[in-house]
């Protein structure tokens, strides 16, 4: 019989030395607000109920949680975890309570499971760690026979207790039917004042409830974010770890120390990465794509073989199969490429179809248009899709070939197999397989003279 499990979030700090108007859980780690990275593990579980114990930003708070079937308790004033605990616990039913920490986004789900486990038939959990240098957390105190007796806070220790290594994590796993009488019982005659939910665990043993200790597998997995210094720590920790997951995965990485990944990047074999990408959103790249130094990319798919150079920007578009982007290319939202497209440097793509083959090399702007097969676009090349007031649409028949430096002004069609001269502003549908010149005829003036000094 497995039991039903609630798990509650305190997130009420106002996380001051984060000197920010936002409230520190809602503060981004790997492009997510750390409360979202503890809210997604804990769905792991499968709990009958989630709830987050706010306090400091309530609004902000459910506005950036919204529409993920969350339960909300108003902690009005902080006054302790205990008491914090304390405002959910009338929303909770079930068997076992699982206390997660909003400002603690690394634990790993196969920890939680590791804790739930260990305190199944009624067992307290607790996630402890055992650290060189505690100072700072609450201590585990044990008794001759090596049982858990209580908590010490920091701040209460004895010279003696100060000098336990073994810490509190402050994740626990409680029985829910006794949390609301042990949190009556609660006071807060401790050096901070404050209501706290350590003092549950001697509750637990005055009761009889035995007390089972889980360790996690890395130190990082119960580490908190108080201040940016300790956020910027933990998103190298935590991009290491999604480095050493894609190399362990196959995909090459010029430097693990050197990639930045906000979402997730699902990828076939043979893909390599150069230095200083960044991924955000949900990237695929096919197999055999490489990615070249220092692009960003963001809800993007690459289709196998494709080859994306330096410095290129890619924001909502699809790339085909074999194709080349870049150096120093924009592709916007709704570029669509096809297999083997090229698109050279300063080349910007927006809202675009461009079918097979098709090659726009340099200095140029595609907007709004739609590219056949085969096509040529000569350098310094723009498509003039906007008024001022209206979008228009372009469209670009197979195999037509557009001379350097043209305006092509939309709504316009370009025949198949045209030609337009360079430096034409074409206006006017181009027929196909035709020559369309569109600039002023060039003239030489004989007799013309140098104007002279006077
Ligand atoms: C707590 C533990 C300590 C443990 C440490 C681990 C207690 C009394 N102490 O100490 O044993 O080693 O975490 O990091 O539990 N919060 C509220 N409302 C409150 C107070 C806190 O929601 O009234 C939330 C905070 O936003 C935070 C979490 O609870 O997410 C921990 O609170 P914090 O004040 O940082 O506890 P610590 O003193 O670090
Ligand atoms: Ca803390």
């Amino acid at each position: 019989m497995s039991s039903v499990l609630n798990v509650v979030i305190l997130a009420a700090g106002k996380g001051t030395r984060m000197y920010s108007s936002l409230p520190k859980v809602l503060h981004s780690l790997a492009g997510k607000p750390l409360v979202q990275h503890v809210i997604d593990t804990a769905r792991g579980l499968n709990p009958a109920q989630l709830v987050v114990v706010y306090g400091f930003g309530g609004e902000q708070l459910q506005n950036a949680l919204a529409g993920q079937n969350l339960g909300f308790a108003l902690q009005a004033e902080q006054l302790g975890t205990g008491h914090a605990l304390a405002q959910a616990v009338p929303q909770l039913q079930g068997d076992v309570t699982l206390m997660l920490y909003g400002d603690v986004p690394l634990t790993r789900l196969q920890t939680l499971q590791q804790l739930l486990a260990a305190s199944q038939g009624g067992k307290l959990g607790i996630l402890t760690d055992i650290l060189d240098d505690a100072t700072g957390y609450g201590r585990i105190v044990r008794n001759g026979a090596g049982q858990v007796t209580h908590i010490v806070e920091q701040k209460d220790c004895t010279p003696d207790e100060a000098a336990i290594k073994e810490m509190n994590t402050g994740i626990m796993a409680l029985p829910t039917v006794k949390l609301a009488g042990w949190l009556s019982e609660l006071k807060n005659d401790n050096a901070q004042g404050e209501y706290y939910a350590t003092d549950l665990i001697a509750l637990a043993v005055r009761d009889g409830i035995e007390i089972a200790t889980v360790h996690p597998a890395m130190h990082w997995e119960a580490e908190g974010v108080n201040n940016k210094l300790q956020l910027a720590a933990l998103e190298r920790i935590h991009q290491q770890e999604l480095a050493k997951q894609l190399l362990t995965a196959g995909v090459g990485l010029a430097d693990p120390e050197r990639i930045d990944i906000r979402g997730e990047v699902l990828h076939g074999q043979d893909v390599y990465i150069d230095v200083n990408c960044v991924f955000e959103g949900r990237v695929e790249l096919g197999q055999g794509v490489r990615i070249g130094a220092n692009c960003y990319l963001k809800n993007v798919t690459i289709a196998a073989g494709a080859v994306i150079h330096p410095f290129c920007h890619l924001e909502e578009a699809t790339v085909g199969a074999g194709s080349l982007i870049g150096p120093y290319a924009r592709l916007r939202p709704g570029a669509e490429l096809a297999a083997e497209v090229h698109i050279g440097n300063f080349v910007e793509v927006k809202k675009s179809t461009i079918a097979q083959g098709s090659k726009v090399n340099h200095l140029s702007y595609i907007g709004d248009t739609t590219m056949g097969a085969g096509v040529n676009v000569g350098a310094g090349t723009i498509t003039a899709n906007y008024d001022g007031v209206n979008k228009f649409r372009t469209v670009i028949e197979d195999e037509v070939r557009i001379g350097s430096n043209n305006v092509l002004v939309a709504p316009i069609t370009i025949g198949a197999q045209a030609t337009t001269a360079a430096g034409s502003v074409i206006t006017k549908d181009a027929p196909a397989g035709q020559l369309t010149v569109a600039r002023a005829k060039q003239v030489s003036i004989a007799n013309w003279q140098r104007p002279t000094k006077k």
